[in-house]
């Protein structure tokens, strides 16, 4: 019957809308929201959480929580950099050492409530390579909003509607957002999205993803190439390139693919590309109401670096 917490709401005292934009706005980064029109006399502001909503409500007469508090997810490894602005606008910042596989601290909102900041996500930075990834045929850079014709060519192929997040019907305003989808992967720290161009053209044909896996140390590799810039080597050399860049970064040991059996051209792109077959996940996959095994490939870094040294 629950399908999820929709908001929580954190309350202040009456006035309290300027330091609470300062606050959940300014210093938290979260985006503030309307109050339906009917609440907006009651005062206190609202903000978006992704999917959720924090509210902050005016309570009269107003005390502090003593101990209850909402705790808020920060991409991975960012929770240094947000400690230091919250003690730089003189909020307190209290690291939490209890739970060790969690870096997390409490500060107080301005009106004395705890806030809880989690730090989430891989604790490896990606960052969009710099210099850009290029080998000369192929480019990796960051998606940019005019790639849309990439995002709709891609949309004309039902093995990458399969699996990735394009749009099924291609529209300007559903283009964007995937791309700005993209952008929000590293922010997220999902890991990271890479459109595959051709070098020359500058011309998006492809998207290659490394996204961090529950292991650490270890990400997985997703890649498509739009139909027609196919067979030209250009999917092999963006996952040589993507797995070599990811190898090279400190703490990252392992890059893996998973694909389907019957996908024989990413299966020699991933050879092509110095992977190694590991062996077959049974019934791993599932599409809507089908099953399919999965056969894993992987690259890890002392071998890349001994294929690099010849
Ligand atoms: C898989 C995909 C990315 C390949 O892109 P690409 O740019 O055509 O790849 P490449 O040109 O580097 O070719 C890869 C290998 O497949 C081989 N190949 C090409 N067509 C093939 C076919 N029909 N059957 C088997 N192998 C084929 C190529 O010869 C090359 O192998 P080689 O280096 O040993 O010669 C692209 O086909 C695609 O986007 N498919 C849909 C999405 C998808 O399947 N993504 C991968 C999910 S795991």
């Amino acid at each position: 019957m629950i399908t999820g917490i929709d908001h929580v709401q954190v309350a202040a005292p009456a006035g309290c809308e300027a330091d609470a934009r300062r606050f959940y706005g300014e210093l938290l980064g979260l985006a503030e929201i309307e109050k339906p029109e009917g609440l907006r006399a009651r005062g206190g502001a609202w903000f978006r959480c992704r999917g959720q909503e924090l509210h902050v409500g005016v309570a009269d007469p107003f005390s502090p929580a003593a101990k209850a508090h909402p705790a808020l997810a920060v991409a991975a490894p960012r929770l240094q950099e947000l400690a230091e602005r919250l003690r730089a606008a003189g909020f307190p910042v209290r690291w939490d050492q209890e739970i060790h596989s969690l870096r997390r601290l409490y500060t107080t909102d301005p009106w004395g409530n705890p806030v809880e900041l989690i730090e989430r996500g891989a604790s490896t930075p990606l960052v969009y390579p710099d210099p850009e990834l290029s080998d000369g045929e192929v480019r990796l850079r960051r998606w940019r909003t005019e790639d849309l014709d990439c995002v709709r060519q891609a949309a004309t192929d039902s093995r990458i509607l399969q699996f990735a997040s394009v749009p099924e019907v291609f529209s300007r305003e559903a283009a964007l957002e995937f791309i700005e989808r993209q952008w929000s992967r590293l922010e997220d720290g999902e890991g990271i999205s890479l459109a595959i161009a051709r070098a020359g053209t500058d011309l998006a044909v492809g998207l290659t993803w490394l996204g961090f896996r529950p292991w650490h140390g270890v990400v997985g590799l997703g890649y498509w190439v739009v139909p027609n810039a196919r067979g030209r080597g250009l999917g092999g050399r963006a996952a040589r390139l993507a797995s070599d860049w990811a190898l090279g970064r400190e703490g990252i040991a392992r890059v893996d693919a998973l694909v389907q059996p019957e996908n024989l051209r990413s299966q020699r792109l991933l050879l092509s590309a110095g992977f190694t077959r590991e062996g077959v996940l049974r019934s791993l996959l599932s599409f809507g109401a089908s099953r399919s095994d999965a056969i894993i490939y992987s690259r890890i870094a002392d071998v890349a670096q001994r294929q690099a040294n010849g």
